[in-house]
């Protein structure tokens, strides 16, 4: 891939340009990257790229290899085969220069119990080179960012999810890194704290390059401008979510409102009628009242109704109150990309912090062990 190249070329002139991360638009690239485990290619010669200043939302079900390629890429596990750069630093050549460029939060932040909160966070920037004043300023700073002031003096085995959670994005912010790595950052958290750590997010991405793991579509929809999709550790699509969306679109569904004039409206009486607009696959009926009901029109594959839609209810004497064509969701495009064995995964959406199966639990029990030495 281009961009690599020109990593690696940059690479070249390393002594030359020390700040050589502000020369490259591609913050992230990732070239053939495979992972093999005994029986399970985890991850399977997948390549894409981060543009500086993107947050991407890599996106996948259960097993799909997103928590694998994030290791990847923060250097916790080397590759089997295939190149990843960060701020256009190799994985596996210059792992060090690429811990420093980046901020990770893995799926169960390393946090250790018997620590106060202020004290781990010093403890953190001390291994990522801080000291002095600047270490101060750094912990009071992230501290107030991450809102976790509060808890300072708190051991950190007696937080809450919520808290260590943001605990577990204070530290990763604190080196005030080019690229943060988020492994599902709000899994188990209550629907404030996922508000507040999307906010949070969002409000980070000025600063940093971002890429955040999820199975929560929405969060995607709501935080991300780009999604790269995995699927059985291979890549089905990376766009920008309104292009995605855009590129779905080959059929409409429609939602209309439809009022009796003056009189009471017989919804199958316009449910039939709406049936019969050439192009439409099918008709339902949303919710009726007296006078008036929402109904749900969808079009056969290429076809665009809504226009015929409309004249259908203004010619057989109804009004029409509402018109609207409804945006195909990330969750049905997903869905289509990664087939109907990821439809469990898709539609629990908010999945339990039980869903993380032992190995998972025990892969990252070993990032807790190895974060420290950073
Ligand atoms: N240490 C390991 N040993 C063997 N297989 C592993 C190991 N770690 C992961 N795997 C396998 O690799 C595949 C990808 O796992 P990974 O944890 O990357 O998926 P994920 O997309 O993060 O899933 P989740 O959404 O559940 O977190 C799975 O089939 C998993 O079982
Ligand atoms: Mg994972």
């Amino acid at each position: 891939m281009q961009a690599v190249n020109a990593a690696r070329h940059l690479r070249a002139v390393d002594n030359l340009l020390p700040t050589q991360s502000n020369f490259l638009s591609q913050m992230i690239t990732v070239q053939d990257l495979t992972r093999k485990y005994a029986h399970t290619t985890a991850v399977d010669h997948i390549s894409f790229s981060v543009a500086k200043g993107q947050i991407v939302g890599f996106l996948g079900p259960n097993g799909a290899g997103k928590t694998t390629t994030m290791r990847m890429l923060t250097c916790f596990l080397p590759p089997t085969s295939g190149t990843a750069a960060v701020a256009g630093f190799d994985v596996l050549e210059q792992s060090l220069e690429v811990r420093k460029h980046i901020g990770y939060l893995p799926e169960t932040p390393p946090l250790y119990p018997e620590m106060e909160t202020a004290e781990y966070l010093r403890f953190v920037g001390r291994l990522k080179g801080l000291k002095g004043v600047e270490l101060d300023k750094r912990v009071d700073y992230v501290c107030g960012r991450c809102a976790v002031a509060d808890v300072k003096k708190k051991l950190l085995g007696k937080l809450s999810k919520g808290y260590r959670q943001r605990v577990g994005l204070a530290q990763a912010i604190l080196h005030n890194p080019d690229v943060l790595i988020l492994d599902e950052p709000t899994a188990g958290l209550d629907p404030k704290q996922i508000n507040e750590t999307r906010d949070l997010i969002k409000d980070l991405a000025g600063e940093h390059t971002i890429i955040l793991s999820t199975h929560i579509l929405p969060e995607v929809e709501q935080t991300c401008e780009h999604v790269i999709i995995i699927n059985k550790g291979r890549v089905v699509a990376t766009d920008s979510v309104a292009n995605l969306q855009g590129r779905a679109r080959d059929r409409e569904t429609v939602v209309l409102e439809v009022a009796g004039r003056g009189a009471p409206l017989d919804p199958a009486r316009v449910q039939q009628r709406l049936q019969r607009v050439a192009g439409v696959a099918q008709v339902r009926i949303k919710n009726q009242r007296n006078a008036s009901a929402v109904f749900e029109a969808e079009s056969r594959r290429g076809e665009m109704v809504r226009g015929d839609l409309a004249r259908a209810v203004i010619e057989s004497g109804w009004d029409l109150n509402e018109l609207r064509p409804e945006a195909m969701s990330l969750e049905e495009i997903f869905l289509q990309l990664t087939g109907s064995d990821s439809a469990a995964a898709a539609a629990g959406k908010q999945p339990s912090e039980e869903a993380a199966s032992a190995p998972q639990a025990a892969k990252e029990s070993g990032a807790a062990a190895k974060e420290p030495q950073r």
